[in-house]
Parts: C-alpha cells; sequence; structure tokens
C-alpha cells in the first residue's frame, strides 16, 4: 500500500462526546461505542483501525431529544414554525456557511468511516452544499407562488404549505451526509423540528457540524443523538409524538419503526429503500458504451448505492461481444484507499466480505460461473468484484439487493424476460436500456415507466441531478425527494379561508399592510 498523505492521516483517535439537544452542544459521560475503518485491513491478521468513540446514548436522552423537538414546534406555535420564511432562510444560510468551513475534516472522515474514494468524498460534501443551497432558491419560489390568493365560488383563499411536526431523521451509511442531509434540511426549512441519528457507519464526520447547527438553529429545531437505532429509535417511534418518519435505509428498519408507533394515521413517511435496478442490452445496443455504464453502474463505490445495477440482462446475440469485454474491463480495475481515486475500495462493514462471498458460492453451486478471472479474490475487507453467468431464480442473488460487488448476469431472446423479472420484483425504482433502434426502445420504454420512476436510456443508473425527482415504486420508496418535491414531501397544504364580502377583504387588507401575519402576507423574497 502507498504512503498516507500527510493531510488524510488519522493523527490520533477522535474521543466524540458531543451531541445536541434543545440548542446546546452537551457531553456524553456515558457508554461509547468504537468507530472503526476496514481501510487498512489487507490481511487476515489485520485488526480494523480504531478510529474513535462516540456516544451510546440511553434512551433518556433519545426521549429529551424528543421532548426538545415537540417543545420547539409546541403544535405549531413554536418559534420556528411560526417564523417568517426569510428568517428561516436566513438561519440555513448562515448553517451553509459554517458547514463550508468543515469540508476538509468531513472528507477525511468519509474516506476513513465509509471507504469512499477522495473524489467521491468531495463530491459527496459539495453536492450536500449545492444541495442546500438549491433547497433555499427552491423554497423562495414556493413561497412566491403560495402569495397569490384565489377567489372561487365566493370563497377566497390564501393557500401556502405548512410544517407536519417533528421528525424522525435517520440516513444510510453509504452517504451519511448527503442523503440524512437530503431529508434533515427540506424537513427543517419547512418548520418542521427534528431529531436526527446518524447512520451506523459515517458517524465521526457529523460532529464537526454539530456548532453550526447549534449556532444557526433556535433551540429544538435540530437535535443530534448517537446511539443504537433501537435504543434510540424505539422509544421515540413509541412515544406516538414523530409526525414523519424520515428514513434511507432498509426496508425491514422502516418496517419495524413504523410498526412500533401507535397512531399509524398520523405518520407520514417519507422512505428511500433497497432497489434491484437492472440494465437490459438489447442486441443493436453500442456494446463499448454499455460496457462502460455498466462497469459504473454496477461498481461505483463497490456497488454499495441504492441506484446501482445489481442485475444485467443481455440478449443472447451480444452476450459474448458484452461479457467478454464487460469481464475484461472489470479485472483491469484496481482496488485503492480512498485517497488514490480508485474505483474500487475496502469494504466498510466487517460482514460484508463474507456476505458476498456467500452469495457467489451459492450462485456458483447452483449453476453459475464466474466469468471474470480475479471474480471473488478475497481480501479480509474486500472481494474482488465477480461477474456471475448464467443467473437463474433459484440463486439468492436474482432477488436479494447485494449492495456490494457481485454482479449477477442473465440473457435473453426476448425482452419480455427483463420486463417480466422487473414486474415480479418487489422494487421498482430505475432502469437502464441500452439499444438504438427507435421503433423498438419506444414501446419498451412505455412498459418500463410503468415499473419504475426512471428510465436511463443508454447510461447508468442514478439519482442525480437533485433537481429531478428521486423516488421508487413498491417497497423501493415513499413519497418523493429532489430539491423541489421534499419541500413538499415535508409539508402539507393549509390555507385561510374567508367568505368574500367587505369585512374580510378589510380585516385582510390590515393584516397584509401591518404584516401581522407570517401566513397571511403577500411579500416577495429576492
Ligand atoms: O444509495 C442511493 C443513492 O441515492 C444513490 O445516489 O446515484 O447519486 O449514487 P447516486
Amino acid at each position: 500500500m502507498n504512503k498516507i498523505p500527510q493531510q488524510y492521516k488519522i493523527i490520533q483517535t477522535i474521543n466524540h462526546k458531543e451531541y445536541l439537544i434543545n440548542g446546546e452542544i452537551r457531553k456524553w459521560e456515558g457508554k461509547q461505542a468504537n468507530v472503526i475503518s476496514t481501510l487498512l485491513c489487507d490481511s487476515e491478521d489485520k485488526e480494523p483501525l480504531l478510529l474513535g468513540k462516540t456516544p451510546e446514548m440511553s434512551a433518556d436522552l433519545a426521549l429529551e431529544a424528543l421532548n426538545s423537538a415537540t417543545d420547539a414546534f409546541k403544535q405549531g406555535q413554536g418559534q420556528w414554525p411560526t417564523m417568517k420564511v426569510y428568517e428561516r432562510i436566513n438561519c440555513m444560510q448562515k448553517f451553509v456557511k459554517m458547514m463550508i468551513l468543515e469540508r476538509e475534516e468531513v472528507v477525511k472522515l468519509l474516506m476513513w468511516e465509509i471507504g469512499k474514494n477522495l473524489k467521491d468524498s468531495e463530491k459527496e460534501f459539495d453536492r450536500t452544499v449545492d444541495y442546500i443551497i438549491d433547497t433555499i432558491e427552491e423554497y423562495k419560489i414556493l413561497d412566491r407562488k403560495g402569495a397569490d390568493f384565489q377567489n372561487n365560488s365566493g370563497v377566497r383563499a390564501l393557500i401556502r404549505r405548512g410544517p407536519l411536526g417533528v421528525v424522525l431523521c435517520l440516513g444510510p451509511y453509504n452517504y451519511p451526509l448527503n442523503e440524512t442531509f437530503a431529508l434533515l434540511i427540506p424537513a427543517i426549512i419547512m418548520g418542521n423540528t427534528t431529531i436526527f441519528k446518524p447512520a451506523k457507519h459515517g458517524v465521526l464526520l457529523i460532529a464537526p457540524l454539530l456548532k453550526a447547527f447549534e449556532k444557526s438553529f433556535p433551540p429544538g429545531v435540530v437535535n443530534i443523538v448517537f446511539g443504537r437505532g433501537r435504543e434510540i429509535a424505539t422509544p421515540i417511534m413509541k412515544s406516538g409524538k414523530i409526525d414523519v418518519l424520515a428514513l434511507i435505509g432498509h426496508s425491514s428498519s422502516a418496517i419495524s419503526l413504523q410498526d412500533l408507533h401507535p397512531q399509524k394515521n398520523r405518520l407520514r413517511l417519507v422512505l428511500g429503500l433497497e432497489a434491484k435496478n437492472p440494465a437490459i442490452i438489447l442486441k443493436d445496443a453500442d456494446i463499448d458504451s454499455a460496457v462502460n455504464e455498466c462497469i459504473s453502474g454496477t461498481l461505483s463505490f463497490n456497488g454499495q448505492r441504492c441506484t446501482a445495477l445489481k442485475i444485467l440482462f443481455v440478449h443472447e446475440d451480444v452476450r459474448e461481444e458484452f461479457l467478454n469485454k464487460f469481464a475484461k474491463k472489470v479485472d483491469e480495475l484496481e482496488l485503492g484507499m480512498p485517497w488514490e481515486n480508485k474505483l474500487l475500495t475496502p469494504l466498510p462493514e466487517p460482514s460484508k466480505p463474507k456476505y458476498i462471498t456467500d452469495l457467489i458460492n451459492d450462485a456458483t453451486n447452483l449453476g453459475a460461473k464466474i466469468i471474470n478471472k480475479r471474480g471473488g479474490e478475497k481480501q479480509k475487507n474486500f472481494v474482488f468484484p465477480a461477474v456471475l453467468f448464467p443467473v437463474n431464480d433459484k440463486m439468492k442473488v436474482y432477488k436479494e439487493e447485494q449492495f456490494g460487488p457481485v454482479i449477477p448476469v442473465i440473457s435473453f431472446a426476448d425482452v419480455s424476460k427483463p420486463i417480466d423479472y422487473m414486474a415480479a420484483s418487489n422494487y421498482g425504482q430505475q432502469v437502464s436500456i441500452f439499444g438504438k433502434d427507435a421503433s423498438v426502445l419506444g414501446p419498451i420504454i412505455d412498459s418500463l415507466v410503468n415499473l419504475v420512476c426512471r428510465v436511463n436510456l443508454n447510461s447508468a443508473c442514478q439519482r442525480g441531478p437533485d433537481i429531478y425527482p428521486f423516488t421508487g415504486r413498491k417497497d423501493s420508496a415513499v413519497s418523493t425527494l429532489s430539491v423541489h418535491d421534499a419541500l413538499r414531501s415535508f409539508s402539507i397544504r393549509t390555507f385561510v379561508a374567508s367568505k368574500d364580502n367587505e369585512i374580510n377583504k378589510a380585516i385582510l387588507r390590515d393584516i397584509i399592510d401591518s404584516k401581522k401575519s407570517s401566513f397571511i402576507r403577500t411579500d416577495y423574497y429576492l
């Protein structure tokens, strides 16, 4: 392994004790959990590096965070939900300015905690900053639209979007900053109050941002707690005081958390869950370009993306050419430390290499072959991507979301095969289709758009640009995220209606002129 550049070295273990409740950074003196990094585990005898320690907070503290958020919302009468829009925007602008100052530290910790390469770690940070800035602009647009009085059937109405209440935000380990903030930021700006618990990996990188949250928002608007999901989230959900569960992660967690809530109809859901996005390579596809897209689609961040291509369907006429070229390219990929910017990096979950190896063994025992030379080579914290062919419905990898470096391939003669696969699947996020003939593609696309929520023509699946809707059918998502849609997902339409008569007109005029209401107003924020 090359030497670690000075700027990315971990000089000493990070003893992280701070958490944020009720606008105050406090110190946790109780139990702590080890935060490890698997980056240096390149042989069986190397133990993970102890990066630091983080609070393993108790149920009592979780409930204190909940009470802080509930008090701040104050049944809709709190300072934050009733605040003028531009004041909330000012808070968010202050936050993003302070956040930018922590870029270097957060990027470094992204690399050490989850093994994301430097380029993608920087992209995760910068994309999050852009997302916040774009959200602020979008919120202004939404607010301007809400300044429009309507008058129908003798009823005058001012319709805006209002907050939903208290939001529990839980993000995933593969985008511990970006996807958590993609929930948290729109939730906050719309006037909700929040409790946020970082994912199981990518915890320490939140610590440098606590101060920015503390200094930017009124007490109780953002509460950040650390610990095990079961310990922290269980009492919070059981209280029945959560109005929105915002989670990007596994559907099993989403379901068990929902089940704990005593008043299910009160609970709104914003969920980004698993996917098994297929690529369909038609016989007239540009094979070289399809190979390149399928490499990045299946293996960016080692396949640990919900949008990753997780199964490839290749037309039998081009199967040989595609597989030869694809397997060769996979074998040329290099494994490296995150700061070396290779596509393949060590896996952050210590148990993942065994899981991937088990998937490979299951498939090969049932008749698949590993068709690339290096497929399945193992180090303690890593498995070299294995291209498996032919895959069938008896194999685990046919259905399971592998979230790692294994690529199942199936060949087809008729496109109904991948389409039937998608129709039978529990998931419905995206698909990639590779081909050229408009008369063939047109009708296929017409079917695909009704099975998933994004059809990528001659390109890999992805979430971005964040301005576009990100959602899924079936078990892949509930609600839609995008800069615009997330503001809608974390709010509800609410309005003031009045009979169209002189008295009401005069009252409304007076409220607007005297600026006595944050809701009834027609001002225009630049
Ligand atoms: O883990 C799922 C992410 O939303 C994927 O986002 O396509 O930008 O990597 P991405």
